[in-house]
């Protein structure tokens, strides 16, 4: 038997000599070595002989099992190695052609400015709160302060959904700023302190101009608390500037009106473009308006479950469209969401 299985492992070692192709390798492998292979197949066969030939026989069997399997893989590597050459051959890969280069997709320009804004307020503790694009009317203008027909609504034409046969209050909107979401945050926390951003698109019915579209983001900001005051906002709002626009860069408030903040600005930053000397983008004044503020009318405080004895707060609201503007020198808002590349590859 020992014989037999000499001749068996040299008739194995030609045949794999001969091989050429990784097809015919695999049914070599398990004709001879495999589960059920013949090499296998002689070692179960053990048994049969006697107690002295066992050991003999079964070293060699070993022996010539692994002997075969190293030769195997040596001829495995040499068969890929040629297979690879052939098809190099026949052109199924050229080597020789470029690359294809990756498409890198990126952030829009208001995506990247939001994320900054984001990252600013969370240092100073400000969570991020979403609220809805489509309200009330109730919400939008009503709980804020704005009484039906007051005149400030015209300074927000409105998107209405739908057919204005609606009660006054249900009358549904596309929010016209990100506001109402100061009133939905109010009556989630309440009476909790609140430090939260308002991100989000608005809408308006705006003629559009290189200044004006129909549809904007806006980032909200509000601050809820006990003896929350006006130079809590200025501090906090200049802070913001200098963060965003650089350490030193002057701001100013500005009195101003909005029916939900009593009392209420703006603020300026000195013209990035042309620091103050006076240029087109800042309109000749040397300063640009970047967002409104006030502290928290009492009437929206109450609207919101607070009492406006023991809590005070501030809100602002800030066009990221604006910001964006204002950083890159950006001299039309329509570029934002007109989708053309040649303007978005900038960024
Ligand atoms: N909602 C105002 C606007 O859209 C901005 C604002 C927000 C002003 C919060 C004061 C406080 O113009």
């Amino acid at each position: 038997m020992l014989e037999k299985l000499e001749q068996l492992g040299q008739e194995a070692l030609t045949a794999l000599n001969g091989l050429s192709d990784s097809k015919a390798l695999e049914s070599w492998h398990i004709q001879y070595v495999g589960r059920k292979g013949l090499v296998t197949e002689m070692l179960r066969r053990v048994g049969e002989l006697s107690k002295e030939e066992r050991p003999i026989f079964g070293k060699r069997a070993n022996e010539i099992k692994s002997e075969l399997e190293l030769a195997y893989q040596a001829r495995e590597t040499t068969i890929k190695v040629l297979e690879m050459e052939q098809s190099f051959a026949e052109g199924a890969i050229d080597v020789t052609l470029p690359g294809r280069p990756v498409r890198r997709g990126r952030l829009h320009p208001i995506s990247q400015t939001m994320r900054r804004i984001y990252q600013i307020w969370a240092e100073m503790g400000f969570q991020v709160y979403r609220a809805r694009d489509v309200e009330t009317d109730e919400y939008n203008f009503q709980l804020l302060n704005f009484p039906p027909y007051h005149p400030a609504r015209e300074m927000q034409d409105s998107f209405y959904v739908d057919d204005r046969s609606a009660p006054n209050e249900e009358m549904v909107v596309l929010r016209t700023h990100t506001s109402p979401g100061q009133i939905r945050a109010m009556r989630d926390y309440c009476p909790q302190p609140i430090r939260v951003i308002l991100p989000g698109m608005c809408y308006r019915a705006e003629q559009v101009t290189a200044r004006r579209e129909v549809q904007f983001t806006q980032v909200e900001g509000l601050a809820v608390g006990p003896g929350i005051r006006m130079t809590d906002l200025k501090g906090t709002l200049t802070s913001f500037a200098q963060r965003m626009f650089g350490e030193g860069r002057p701001t100013r408030f500005r009195a101003s009106y909005f029916p939900f903040t009593e009392p209420s600005a703006e603020m300026d930053v000195q013209c990035i473009i042309c620091n103050g000397q006076g240029c087109r983008t800042c309109g000749y004044s040397g300063w640009l308006e970047i967002l409104g503020c006030g502290m928290v009318h009492p009437i929206v405080l109450r609207n919101g479950g607070y009492d406006p004895e023991k809590f005070t707060g501030f809100a602002f609201g800030m066009g990221p469209e604006r910001i964006s503007m204002l950083k890159h020198g950006i001299e039309d808002i329509r570029y934002f969401w007109a989708n053309d590349l040649r303007f978005l590859e900038q960024f």
